[in-house]
């Protein structure tokens, strides 16, 4: 077993391949994790909704948006399909949206293979998403696995649920209140937007005691920078462009 905290010192710089390596394959499906993983990202990162099989059972499904519009052959809602009825559906070069057990089975198959452990990012996007990443996140895995979200009430849910997991909160802009939320949710790690990204916001975060990610970052340039400004890592689309910023402590 290998804890966030450890992961980060191993690699004090983290490279996270967005929704997979997303400018590379089709965002958010196997091919595009396995792309990442072989392109050596440290972390992983996907986004998650809740949906249900035809006999009512629900699962994690892995995918963007709450529409299937963008990402598939298809149109409409998530809930105007049953889990079996999305699992037909093109995400991309024939891929089908992942299940997020998919995902971790992934996972725990690379590690085992290659000795490499690398993080994983769940995001919760759906609806009611916090209590079934709990129910599954429960088994021990190889690999260290944070949460994170834009709407901080799930991660308090998920908070109360799993007292220990690694949780950072999402911010697509600055807010003042940053470091109640975060103290709050016992959050290790800050999550923000490249727009909101500064030396001294980053700065401060870290003084806090947390680590920081930046999302979405494609320029060399611009992840040298944000590595110099002393953030943790970054989340891109293109690992096959930053992968050069990784560090890694042996
Ligand atoms: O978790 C970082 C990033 O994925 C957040 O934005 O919209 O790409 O999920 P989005
Ligand atoms: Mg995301």
């Amino acid at each position: 077993m290998s804890t966030f905290q450890q992961h980060l010192r191993r690699h004090p710089f983290v490279i996270a391949g967005h929704r997979g390596a997303a400018g590379l394959a089709p965002e958010n499906t196997l091919a595009s994790y396995s792309l990442a993983l072989e392109l050596g990202v440290t972390m992983l990162e996907l986004d998650v909704h809740r949906a249900h099989y035809a006999d009512g059972r629900a699962d994690l499904v892995v995918i963007h948006d709450n529409k299937v519009n963008r990402t598939t052959n298809a149109k409409g809602t998530l809930e105007e399909f049953s889990i079996e009825a999305l699992r037909q559906l093109d995400a991309g070069d024939g891929q089908s949206l992942p299940l997020l057990s998919e995902v971790l089975d992934l996972l725990t198959l690379h590690t085992q293979t290659t000795g490499r452990i690398t993080a994983l990012n769940i995001e919760l996007k759906g609806e009611e998403t916090a209590d079934l990443a709990a129910q599954m996140l429960s088994q021990t895995f190889a690999f260290p696995i944070v949460i994170s979200s834009f709407e901080h009430f799930k991660l308090t849910r998920f908070r109360t649920l799993m007292p220990q997991a690694p949780i950072a909160p999402l911010y697509h802009r600055y807010r003042s209140d940053w470091h109640t939320t975060a103290d709050d949710l016992n959050a290790c790690a800050i999550n923000i937007s490249a727009k909101m990204a500064t030396q001294t916001r980053i700065k401060k975060f870290k003084a806090a005691g947390y680590a920081v990610f930046v999302y979405t970052v494609n320029s060399l340039q611009e992840g040298q920078q944000l590595r110099d400004w002393g953030a943790s890592g970054l989340f891109t689309d293109r690992p096959d462009i930053l992968m050069p910023l990784s560090l890694t402590n042996p």
